[in-house]
Formats: structure tokens, C-alpha cells, sequence
């Protein structure tokens, strides 16, 4: 476990130095779009997923890998590294500083060591099953907030929105008028390690991949909080959505996602 985390954590901090460099030299060009017009790959992206990729492959010969860019075919291996080279490339290629470098380990499925580095904010968070999480070595739990209207909580929206689409339009406009704040930071690994720090009292979203939360999941349950599927129906990592939070807050807020009565409502 100590050489799994050693190498993850030692990774996604190389990564996430080398993409600032690129950033900050202006070196990173944009190579087009994928599933929509609005889901940019750059040149960085593809430079990151070959440097993690390369090194693990090193490293792990008999692990498999599941990652953003390529395929995107999960290897079939007991263990498989899950990757997401740069989570926020949209934030990266405007320059906003919330973009990071996700990396985790799972074990038939279930994460056991994750990492998460945020470059422009030098933020290393971690966990590993059992070990507790941590950020930048200090070990990180979630908020105490037990009612929506302490808590402040974080969504997002898939590239595919249009109206009348599964936009996450709705259960945005049921949860904004309950809570004292919602942030969309463009970066579903940061919106989890943030939970996991208790910087957010909560987090959902639909339409999410597995390398956009694999490392996040284990964070938030390392630090005390809880993870599940919004909806009964569907992958988490697909339209079932899924929601993280400090724990108190989530009968609550999975109830208003839902579109169901809170108590204490306003
Ligand atoms: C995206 C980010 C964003 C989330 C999108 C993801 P990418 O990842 O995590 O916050 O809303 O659903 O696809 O494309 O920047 O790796
Ligand atoms: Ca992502
Ligand atoms: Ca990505």
C-alpha cells in the first residue's frame, strides 16, 4: 500500500508541475473537441495522460488502466490505475486555477489509494483505505453542518445541456433557494477533495465519468463522509449521479435533489 500511494502521490505532483510550466509558457494548444463543442482536449491533456500512463506502466506492469484520453476501455486486471490527466481542462485552458491532476488504484473496483494535485494552488490531497485523508500531510475531515441552510455545496453540469436535456438545470433551481451558497469550480476531483476538507458541506452531479471521481470517492470517505447514487436508476458515474457529503447533510440534500420535502425549509 505504501509504494502504491508513494508512486500516486509522487505522480500526479510531477504531472501537475510539468502542465503549470506548460501553462504559464504558453505552450499548450488546443487539438479540437470531443463528445461536444464545448469539451476541449489539449495538447497538455494528452502530454499528462502519457507521462502518468508511461510511469505506471513502469512501475505496475501487471496493472491496468483506465484513463480519460484513448479509449477508454478499463483494462480487465484485479488492479486498475483510473486517471484523469488534467480534471478542469476547461479551467486550465482559461487559465482559472481550478484545474488538478487525479489519479487513483482501485482494487476489483474499489478504490484504495487516491490521489489529487492542484497545481496553481500547490494542494496535495490523498487517502488510502483505512489510512485516513489527508492534504498537503495534514490529515483533512469533513465539516460538521447538519442543516442546509449552514451549508455551502458544489455541482456541476455535463458538456451535453441542452434545454429540456438531463442539464441538472432542475435540481440546481431545487437545492439554490435551501443552502447559504452552490459554487461550480469546473472540477468534479476538486469539488470532492474540497468536501473531503470540509471547504464544502456537500457535492452531486450527473453524467460524470469514472476518472472524474474515483480518487475524490475515497478522499470524502476517508475524511468521515459518505458517498452514494442519487438516483436508484443508472451508473453513479453516469445518470444515476452522485452525491457526497459530511454525512448529516445527506438524507437532506439528496431529498431536495430529488425534487422531495425538507424539513426546516424555508
Ligand atoms: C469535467 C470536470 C467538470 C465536470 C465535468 C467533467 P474534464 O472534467 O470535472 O467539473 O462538471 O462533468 O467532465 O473534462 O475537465 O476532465
Ligand atoms: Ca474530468
Ligand atoms: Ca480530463
Amino acid at each position: 500500500m505504501h509504494n502504491f500511494m508513494e508512486c500516486c502521490t509522487q505522480i500526479v505532483r510531477e504531472t501537475g508541475h510539468a502542465l503549470l510550466q506548460a501553462m504559464q509558457q504558453g505552450e499548450t494548444r488546443l487539438i479540437g473537441a470531443k463528445s461536444s463543442a464545448i469539451d476541449l482536449l489539449t495538447e497538455a491533456d494528452e502530454m499528462a495522460q502519457h507521462q502518468i500512463t508511461q510511469r505506471l506502466r513502469e512501475a505496475f506492469p501487471d496493472h491496468g488502466i483506465l484513463a480519460e484520453e484513448g479509449d477508454q476501455e478499463a483494462e480487465p486486471r484485479d488492479y486498475v490505475w483510473v486517471i484523469d490527466p488534467i480534471d478542469g481542462t476547461t479551467n486550465y485552458w482559461h487559465r482559472h486555477p481550478a484545474f488538478c491532476v487525479s489519479v487513483a488504484l482501485c482494487h476489483h473496483g474499489e478504490p484504495m489509494v487516491g490521489a489529487i494535485y492542484a497545481p496553481r494552488m500547490d494542494e496535495l490531497f490523498c487517502a488510502s483505505r483505512g489510512g485516513g485523508a489527508f492534504c498537503n500531510d495534514i490529515p483533512i475531515h469533513v465539516s460538521r453542518a447538519s442543516h442546509l441552510d449552514q451549508a455551502i455545496v458544489a455541482t456541476g453540469f455535463p458538456y451535453q445541456r441542452a434545454p429540456g436535456s438531463d442539464n441538472n438545470l432542475v435540481e440546481f433551481g431545487r437545492v439554490m433557494p435551501l443552502v447559504q451558497g452552490i459554487r461550480r469550480c469546473g472540477s468534479a476531483a476538486l469539488d470532492l477533495a474540497y468536501v473531503a476538507a470540509g471547504r464544502l458541506d456537500g457535492y452531486w452531479e450527473f453524467h460524470i465519468k469514472p476518472w472524474d471521481i474515483m480518487a475524490g470517492i475515497l478522499l470524502v470517505r476517508e475524511a468521515g463522509g459518505q458517498v452514494s447514487q442519487v438516483r436508484p436508476e443508472g451508473a453513479m458515474a453516469g445518470a444515476g449521479g452522485i452525491l457526497a457529503t459530511n454525512g448529516h447533510l445527506h438524507p437532506a440534500l439528496h431529498r431536495r435533489i430529488m425534487g422531495k420535502a425538507v424539513e426546516h425549509a424555508p
